[in-house]
């Protein structure tokens, strides 16, 4: 069953971009942010969907590139005493969340994501409310007040395998926010799922219509589709998946050519690891659309040098994810039973290979 909430009054203050850097200041604040981690025991977490210098740094610097799931994993794992986490806040915060202990710094704490935004705490607890015989499952794209009020909380790796496992046990599901990717998990597991209605401005922009047309041009192209696209383009994919299950799908499948609906960060890696075939990104809209985000995350580009410099440089009040301390020890169960969950599901497939 599906509930129609409406989210009225979201609006999405679109952040302005980090300026273009000359050669100079980029080299120069390059080597800079090296040494300082070094001399702060601090290391990158970073997401796929940040900018190619951004990722490329932090293979320079012994970092993480990943996922949402990993970045969690790796941050809580890390023997570094510093996260520096280039992503959105939600990542940040799940950092923080895992690891009170660490000092998680963002290059900018105005990195949001428009599912967090459509999904308020307030609103979001009087939903349960309503619904107290329903176990809540939430995205990690939430906020730590939204984490605090769930039984669960997974990311777009894990999702499916979880409500899986909720719905053999005859659970009936929360889901929240992403509407699409809800109604993805909700086709391929059969759960009873009530779903709140947020999107992701990113990939709710992928349109079925010129992907059809744009399939017509490369017959031959695999469509790799992440799962909060809308149902039309899922039902297109050859793969559908979190961000590494997209970027093994590339490697995996024998095609040369891949049509991708994901933003386009994510084309760093997949370059790197399958040199020899060829991205091309999904369409957004028809011939002449405009798009509000183009197929990159507005928030996500605000993962300049120049900010990560100012996160080991500057002021910590501008860059320093805190947590409240009642709200982070509810969050962290939810997310642990995602780690641990993940962690079990892995040691089956590591004893059935
Ligand atoms: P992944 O967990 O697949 O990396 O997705 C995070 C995200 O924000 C997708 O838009
Ligand atoms: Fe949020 Fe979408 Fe950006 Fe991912 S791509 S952080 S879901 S707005």
């Amino acid at each position: 069953m599906a509930v129609t909430l409406r989210i009225d009054e979201v609006n999405y203050p679109f952040p302005a971009l980090p300026k273009k850097l000359s050669a100079d200041r980029q080299a120069w604040l390059k080597s800079e942010i090296k040494r300082l981690l070094k001399a702060q025991n601090a290391v990158l977490v970073t997401h796929y969907y940040t900018d190619p210098e951004i990722q490329a740094l932090t293979e320079e610097t012994g970092g993480c590139i990943s996922d949402s799931l990993e970045m969690a994993r790796y941050g809580r794992d890390a023997e570094q005493q510093t996260l520096i986490v280039a992503g959105v806040k939600f990542m940040g915060e799940t950092a923080k969340i895992l690891s009170p202990e660490k000092t998680v710094l963002m290059p900018t704490l105005e990195a949001t994501c428009s599912l967090d935004i459509g999904c308020p705490a307030d609103k979001f607890s009087a939903f349960c409310d309503q619904h107290p015989d329903h176990t809540i499952v939430v995205y990690a794209n939430t906020s730590a007040a939204v984490k605090a009020r769930a039984d669960w909380v997974v990311t777009s790796s894990i999702a499916l395998e979880i409500v899986d496992h909720l719905e053999a046990n005859g659970e009936k599901i929360i889901w929240a926010p992403d509407k699409h990717l809800g109604a993805y998990i909700q086709k391929q597991t059969g759960a009873d799922m009530l779903m709140w209605q947020g999107e992701c401005i990113v990939h709710d922009e992928f349109s079925a219509q010129a992907l059809r047309d744009m399939k017509k041009l490369h017959p031959d192209a695999a469509i790799l589709v992440h799962p909060e696209s809308p149902a039309s383009v899922v039902d297109m994919a050859d793969a559908v998946g979190s961000t590494t299950q997209l970027i093994s799908a590339s490697q995996a499948l024998p095609n040369q050519t891949f049509i991708v609906a994901t933003d386009r960060g994510i084309f760093y890696k997949m370059q790197q690891q399958a040199p020899n075939k060829t991205f091309i990104e999904a369409p957004t809209g028809g011939n002449g659309a405009t798009c509000k985000s183009c197929a990159h995350c507005p928030w996500m580009a605000m993962n300049g040098l120049e900010a990560i410099y100012s996160a080991l440089t500057g002021n910590h009040q501008q860059h320093e994810i805190r947590v409240d301390d009642i709200l982070r020890v509810k969050a962290m169960k939810p997310l642990t039973r995602m780690l641990d969950f993940a962690a079990d599901l892995k040691l089956k497939v590591k004893g059935n290979a």
